[in-house]
């Protein structure tokens, strides 16, 4: 069944408050809901109340205290329908779920022990029959009893009002909301935590009492989450002057989650990956990465809950905006440029991929079969992208006066995507029709640009052609309003001043350093410059795009050592890697020996050389584009051409500038105590970047380095890296170290994730024997979503040579594992099933194979509608 969000009708009912009695137990939770419901004005006596629910034993429905027979209601699909209602009633039901055997991890389950929920975004139909849709906000009172000792805290949203002891040994709690809110925000945890607590005074004085629950043993690995909760709360004051609005702010970190993190209005709940940290458990990414999502939902205290979705197709408006925030908070505590980069390469690689393929879909979706499966880098990532349009064509104090409009009108209500572009517009008197486009408009867009020099005249001409290809139910589409931020540097290497000459008749506008592309052939003149100039374009990523621009080698290394945009400077590195290996694959068609342009590696040592650059961003400019990068740059391509290239390009790197590698591994290794400073974190990435180019060259004395790094490590960031180049590598040894680094870690289950990731994207032929067999191996859980994408969503997404063999075992190995899965977690499977997604950019023999086992999974019995979407879609796509 497809959902169309023109299909949107308000709800007929107010519900006015919403009380819920849990009784906790495994097998059989009883929930008891009482419901005040008020006709709205202008609604007739038939209209029926339609409540959802699913998976829900109805034991007794009454209203008003009289219990309805069979006569008054129906059970319909996915609800319960009451017929004949009077204009304002409390309805009383009471339904039987079993927690225990919810594996789908939605609505309320028992994850080790502990009883938590995930509601968004139809979660709360498993709990009990509501009308389960954001638009429907109420005032929530929750009563929780369960065994006192085997569940001491007992939490939901809001305030603990009461709480007590009951006889038998249980014990029970009050929580009331004072906030109203949509269903998908309420939230239920049971259970015996520690507890980390703090507190936190905001901008007017409040005191905020802030509490992070984990599981028995792990406190100490809490401290940071803490510290990054504190900073997003001042941050959120001092940049958007947001301030939080209750009492308490309560985390729980479970195990088992399907996505990162839920902002359920005053308590969090997250997975465990985003929550726990230490140096000796986690990487410098991992602590990043904790602080973000932190970060992330935090910030959806006021973008996504006191500002909600009407429906959600509306999704982007919270999402896109908040990682947009979270993507500054984190610029702000670590390092703008090298910030940026890491965002735009989840865009290239991931986001544009979604584009291009079947499941393509605006930031705003028209349509859906499983919401869930629209949690994606488009609505999230793209989303964000859009949001950072609005504060590059407005301005930031545009941006933030557009935020405040935003908020002013609409606290406390459920809106739409709409209602922030017109409070965009409103507070800036600013014209955003055309940019509307960007919430309607699927597909990745295309910039094409071409230079003229006038040298008489000394005129600088650029071309600009923007189009944007067909995607599914989507064949024509209308120019975008695209910011391209532009500069134009001299032969010195500095930026010259822009002189655009004044709008004439087709040309684009220009403002400062933006071109307002707004049709689909422009050009813009810029007076005054001098000879030799070299344009730089799309500085910054200003706009989700593609770019085609016919740079020269030599350009591109002039680039690559001078542009004054950290974005570019990185671009034209990976522009100039890219142009090597689409090359390299040409010769290979071809037949002969594979060279390249030396000017190539002589512009790598001038960056690793270069004392000015910090080295987290050497180490992505040094980092070679990622193969799904690169797959997203061409239309067909040779995989097996495409990863020798890339792997030949690194090889001889790595030969050429190999004693300069390991004079900058040297010199950049600390071996002192553990610190976590910035310089300490750059030096480390750096080390590991120049040590996996080193281990190309299959060398002892490499590996004996490798090895000393991981024995003698003091964190995890310096383990992983040097236990993933060995893994990865021919070492003859390397099963013995892979089995030490299990033993010494097998208490530590994130950690043993990441060991299964680096046994499931080791490159080698044998890979996918061992992997059939990890998943008997006691570190593996079917049922646990980390352990199933640290395993099989590694295998799939960062395991190119081996997902993509030519004897397809490497598909039949994820069919059959989809086969396993697709009845206990339909969310998690039809992530998976979306590895299939590009089968139609392989050769003929892969696009068989992959299509053979989307066939396969389509045919098994009672498929998800969560797989059913992905794997119909990739095979529909014409
Ligand atoms: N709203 C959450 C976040 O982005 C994501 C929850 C999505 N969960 C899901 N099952 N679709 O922070
Ligand atoms: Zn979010």
């Amino acid at each position: 069944q497809v959902h169309y969000r023109s299909d949107y009708k308000p709800y007929p009912y107010d519900i006015k408050d919403v009380y819920l009695a849990f009784d906790l137990a495994p097998n059989a939770t009883i929930v008891e809901t009482t419901l005040t419901v008020q006709r709205k004005a202008d609604i007739s006596g038939e209209e029926p109340l339609c409540l959802d629910g699913v998976d829900l034993e109805l034991l007794s429905i009454a209203i008003d205290d009289r219990e309805l027979d069979e006569s008054q209601y129906q059970l319909v699909d996915g609800g319960l329908e009451v017929l004949n209602v009077p204009e304002s009633f409390t309805l009383k039901t009471k339904v039987k779920i079993s927690p225990d055997t919810n594996t789908s991890l939605e609505g309320l389950y028992l994850s080790s022990g502990k009883y938590c929920t995930q509601c968004e975004a139809q979660g709360f139909s498993k709990i009990t029959f509501y009308p389960d849709r954001p638009d429907v906000m109420s005032i929530f009172k929750v009563r929780i009893e369960a065994e006192a000792d085997v569940f001491p805290h007992l939490l939901s949203n809001g305030n603990r009002i009461e709480h007590g002891e009951i006889e038998g040994g249980k014990h029970f709690a009050v929580w009331e909301d004072p906030f109203k809110k949509p269903s998908y925000l309420f939230a239920l945890c049971a259970g015996d935590y520690d507890l980390l607590t703090s507190s936190f005074t905001t901008m007017t004085g409040r005191e905020v009492r802030l509490e992070i629950y984990v599981d028995k043993g792990k406190l100490d690995q809490c401290h940071h989450a803490m510290e990054s909760l504190k900073k997003a709360m001042k941050w959120d004051e001092e940049v958007f002057g947001l301030e939080y609005d209750l009492d308490t702010y309560m985390i729980v970190a479970v195990g088992d989650f399907n996505m990162g993190a839920m902002e359920n209005k005053g308590l969090n709940i997250f997975n465990t990956k985003y929550v726990l940290a230490s140096p000796d458990t986690a990487t410098d990414t991992d602590f990043i990465d904790v602080e973000a999502v932190i970060g992330h939902e935090y910030f959806h205290n006021w973008t996504g809950n006191r500002v909600t979705c009407r429906d959600w197709f509306q999704l982007s408006l919270k999402e896109g905006l908040t990682v947009f925030r979270d993507q500054e908070f984190t610029a702000n505590q670590t390092d703008h440029g090298v910030k940026r980069i890491e965002d735009v390469k989840v865009i290239r690689s991931h986001q544009f991929a979604e584009d291009a393929g079947p499941m393509a879909h605006p930031i705003r979706p028209d349509s859906y079969i499983e919401m869930n499966n629209f949690y994606t880098v488009t609505v999230y990532n793209k989303g964000a992208e859009v949001i950072r349009m609005y504060q590059t064509l407005l301005g930031r104090d545009g941006f933030k006066r557009g935020l405040d409009v935003y908020f002013e009108r609409h606290d406390g209500e459920a809106v739409t995507c709409e209602d922030f572009v017109r409070a965009m517009e409103d507070a800036n008197g600013y014209d955003l029709q055309q940019f509307r486009r960007w919430y309607s408009q699927a597909g990745t867009p295309e910039v094409t640009v071409s230079s003229d020099y006038d040298a008489d005249k000394r005129q600088l001409t650029l071309n600009f052609k923007q189009s944007c290809p067909a995607t599914p139910g989507q064949k024509d589409k209308e120019p975008f309003h695209i910011p391209v931020k532009v500069g134009l540097i001299d032969t010195l290497g500095n930026d010259i001043e822009l002189k655009p000459v004044p709008l004439t008749q087709g040309a684009a506008k220009v403002e400062g350093d933006i071109v307002h592309l707004k049709s689909a052939k422009q050009a813009v003149t810029f007076d005054d410059v001098p000879e030799g100039v070299t344009p730089s374009i799309l500085r910054g990523f200003s706009a989700p795009v593609k770019l085609h621009y016919d740079y020269s080698l030599k350009e591109l290394t002039f680039l690559f050592a001078h542009d004054s945009d950290s974005f570019n400077r990185w671009q034209a590195g990976q522009e100039l890697f890219s142009r090597v290996i689409f090359d390299l694959c040409e010769q290979q068609e071809k037949g002969g020996t594979l060279r390249f342009d030396d000017s190539v590696v002589s512009a790598t040592k001038n960056l690793l050389d270069d004392a000015s650059l910090d080295g987290q961003f050497k180490s992505l400019a040094l980092t070679i584009p990622g193969v799904s990068t690169l797959l997203e740059q061409t239309n067909s391509i040779n995989i097996d051409h495409l990863i020798t290239a890339r792997d030949f390009l690194k090889k001889q790197l790595a030969e050429k500038l190999e004693l300069d590698w390991l004079l900058h591994y040297q010199t950049n290794r600390h071996l002192g105590d553990y610190e976590q400073d910035k310089e300490s974190v750059s030096k480390r990435a750096l080390c590991g970047t120049c040590l996996s180019y080193l281990m190309t060259l299959e060398k002892d004395s490499v590996y004996q380095l490798a090895l000393k790094q991981l024995e003698t490590a003091n964190n995890m960031t310096d383990a992983s890296i040097a236990l993933q180049l060995i893994v990865h590598s021919n070492y003859e040894q390397k099963l013995k170290v892979a089995e030490d680094f299990y033993q010494k870690w097998q208490s530590e289950e994130l950690v043993i994730n990441k060991w299964l990731s680096i046994m499931a994207t080791d490159p080698s032929d044998e890979t996918i024997d061992r992997i059939e067999s990890l998943l008997d191996h006691p570190s593996f859980e079917l049922k646990n979503p980390n352990k199933v994408r640290s395993l099989i969503g590694a295998f799939t997404s960062a395991n190119p040579r081996q997902f993509h063999r030519a004897d397809g075992r490497g598909y039949e190995y994820l069919a059959r594992q989809i086969k396993s899965l697709y009845a206990i977690n339909p969310q998690v499977s039809a992530r998976l099933t979306g590895a299939f997604n590009r089968w139609r950019k392989f050769d003929s023999e892969r696009q068989q194979k992959m299509r053979q086992q989307l066939e396969v999974i389509l045919s098994m019995p009672e498929l998800s509608k969560d797989v059913f979407e992905i794997a119909s879609k990739a095979l529909k796509q014409d």
